[in-house]
């Protein structure tokens, strides 16, 4: 099956967060906001958010708080974005096993017993590790990650795949780089600095960076992060010859490249260094990716570079902050 017209009631999990809030606001003008679910644990919605479609509490580890919102809203589409992403991860190990694991778990299930449509489960770069090669880390390669949430992103990949061989449900995936966004800040990550040093330059010219300045970790600018995920959902199924673990490449730079890119337009910005327990994290990650089966099985092209995707953010941010 390709093509959306299959994909009438769609809930999206984690949409307060920074993903999740920008998909919701893309699926609702693609499919009609009322078609469109938005889900949370506890955050408030924004108004935006929060007023143009459906949105419901609910607790992904909670399979009946699931299960009751599928009914209600006949849903047949889930795009599962809630998650403990790593820096917190690793704070809490426990609570991202739960939430990454047994979350993960508790919509695979429902989608099968309720034979939805299609289910977009995120992986990430973190299911790589220190092992794996750094460099134009290839689709098929060695995944031995070190943190929490690198190894129930592993787990997941194997999981969804298992679901769609042995249970015919149609789950695909991605691993997402840092995601880069103007609009929700994303919480509890390492590639988080990408998007705090831009709130920072802008509203204090100076910014205290939680990692080394030759930390060069892939990135990509939420635009582009929102048409891959959208692109995926839609691709011919027949083409496909992988799909939960697709690599996803687009910009690469170290933190000191992304300081003096943004340099460029706020010439006092001054960055100082203090690695924290996130360094490790990203030491064990990849730099550059190689994203060709993206590109060959579902026409993966990355549209941001560097430069605009900063001159992007500094606009957008200057509106908000200023
Ligand atoms: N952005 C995530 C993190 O830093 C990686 O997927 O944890």
């Amino acid at each position: 099956m390709s093509g959306s017209d299959d994909m009438k009631h769609i809930l999206v999990t984690g949409a307060v967060g920074q993903i999740g809030s920008e998909l919701t606001m893309e699926l609702r003008k693609l499919h009609g906001n009322e078609n469109v679910v938005a889900m949370g644990r506890k955050t408030k919605p924004s108004d935006l958010l929060g007023n143009s479609g459906p949105f419901e509490f609910g607790d992904v580890v909670d399979k009946s708080s699931l299960e009751r919102i599928v009914k209600d809203h006949d849903i047949d589409t889930i795009y599962h974005m809630a998650a403990i992403l790593s820096g917190d991860g690793e704070k809490n190990p426990q609570l991202a096993y739960n939430v990454n694991m047994n979350g993960l778990y508790n919509v695979l299930e429902l989608a099968r017993e309720k034979e939805m449509t299609r289910v977009m489960v995120p992986s990430s770069i973190a299911a790589f590790g220190p092992t794996t090669p750094k460099e134009n880390t290839p689709q098929e390669t060695i995944l031995k990650p070190t943190t929490m949430y690198g190894l129930t992103k592993v787990a997941g990949e194997l999981l969804a795949d298992y679901y769609f061989k042995r249970f015919q449900v149609d789950v695909r995936g991605l691993r997402y780089p840092g995601i880069i966004s103007s609009e929700t800040l994303p919480g509890g990550g390492t590639t988080d600095y990408a998007v705090e040093i831009f709130y920072e330059a802008i509203k204090n010219k100076k910014y205290n960076c939680f990692v080394r300045e030759d930390t060069v970790l892939p990135m990509m600018y939420m635009p582009d992060c929102i048409n891959a995920t959208i692109d995926l959902m839609n691709a011919d199924v027949n083409k496909l010859v992988h799909h939960s673990d697709f690599n996803l490449g687009a910009l690469s730079f170290s933190a000191g490249q992304l300081a003096a890119e943004i340099r460029k337009h706020i010439p006092e910005f001054t960055v100082t260094y203090e690695p924290d327990f996130r360094q490790a994290i990203a030491d064990s990650w990849p730099r550059t990716i190689d994203d060709s089966a993206a590109r060959a099985e579902w026409g993966w092209k990355p549209t941001y570079g560097l430069e605009k995707m900063t001159v992007d953010m500094i606009e957008k941010l200057s509106k908000k902050l200023l």
